[in-house]
């Protein structure tokens, strides 16, 4: 049952009536295409309260005028950056950095041979774990010549402060303790008390903002490896169904597409072949 349109409060915080929240969950449906399933009351009011009292404003109706008049965009990017769920860890889903070793880059070195060149898309990149962990294999699975390989990950997210985060590339020592030992070895340095990914993995991850819901996808060249894992879960039907086509569309003949091992997708047959858990190759 819904909470009636009176202000509701949770524990004594800042309220929200349901005319609130329902406009908060339009202008992020809007802005990302996260749709927030249920009552997400909580965390909304939880992530919210504390932005809106640093912006001394005393109400969700004054903070979402706030965000509308902003022609500049800011306070909307900074709405979807404290709402969205940013949760990854180094080395999820390990089957599919298996398959991407065993298969995905080394079907791409044969077929780009005479370009050598390899183009991987890390979609919803969070705070940098999946795309450095993809740009760090890429030596390991092309050998020696890699140094004569154009070969580079692009991560994208829509959250600018996680793509500040994961463009500086800093770890605790237990984010990474489920790396092989050799792997944190070769992959990551000391630097105080934090580890950071060394140099020449960096230099291999390009991040940028992009937002998943663009209709147009401006890239200009096929990927031949995509992942977008456990992002789609937060969309509903049409914008997951338009996405994965988006996805399609963006790989080359042969390459792969990977999502969450959790997550559907109401896939396009003449596009893509689904070939494992989370894993589909462009046809
Ligand atoms: C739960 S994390 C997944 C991180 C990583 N891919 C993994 O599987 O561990 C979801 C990420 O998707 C991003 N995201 C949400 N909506 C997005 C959109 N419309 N465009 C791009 N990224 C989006 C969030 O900011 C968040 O960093």
């Amino acid at each position: 049952m819904g909470i009636p349109a009176a202000a509701a409060s949770f524990e004594g915080k800042l309220a929200i009536t349901d005319a609130e929240y329902e406009r908060a969950r339009t202008m992020l449906y809007g802005a990302c295409g996260v749709a927030l399933e249920g009552d997400r009351r909580p965390l909304v009011l939880g992530r919210l309260q504390g932005v809106i009292r640093s912006m001394k404003l005393v109400s969700f109706t004054d903070y979402l005028d706030r965000v509308e008049a902003d022609g500049s965009g800011r306070l909307l990017s900074e709405l979807v950056n404290h709402i969205s769920t940013n949760y990854t860890y180094f080395g999820r889903e390990w089957e599919h950095f298996e398959h991407y070793r065993s298969r995905g880059i080394p079907e791409a070195k044969r077929r780009n041979r005479s370009t050598r060149s390899l183009r991987v898309w890390c979609a919803a990149t969070s705070t940098g774990e999946e795309p450095y962990t993809l740009a760090a294999l890429l030596p390991d699975i092309i050998g020696p010549e890699y140094r004569n390989w154009d070969g580079g990950v692009l991560g994208t997210d829509i959250n600018t402060d996680v793509l500040e985060t994961a463009a500086e590339g800093y770890y605790d020592a237990e984010d990474i303790e489920r790396l092989d030992p050799d792997m944190r070895k070769r992959w990551f340095m000391q630097e105080g008390s934090r580890v950071r990914v060394a140099d020449r993995i960096r230099r291999d991850v390009l991040f940028r903002r992009f937002n998943l819901t663009n209709p147009m996808f401006p890239w200009r060249r096929p990927f031949d490896v995509i992942f977008c894992r456990n992002v789609m879960i937060y969309f509903d039907q049409t914008t997951k169904k338009s996405l994965g086509e988006r996805l399609a569309n963006a790989l080359c003949k042969g390459g792969y597409l990977y999502i969450g091992i959790a997550e559907s997708l109401q896939f396009n047959r003449k596009l893509l072949r689904p070939v494992q858990a989370g894993i589909f190759e462009r046809i």
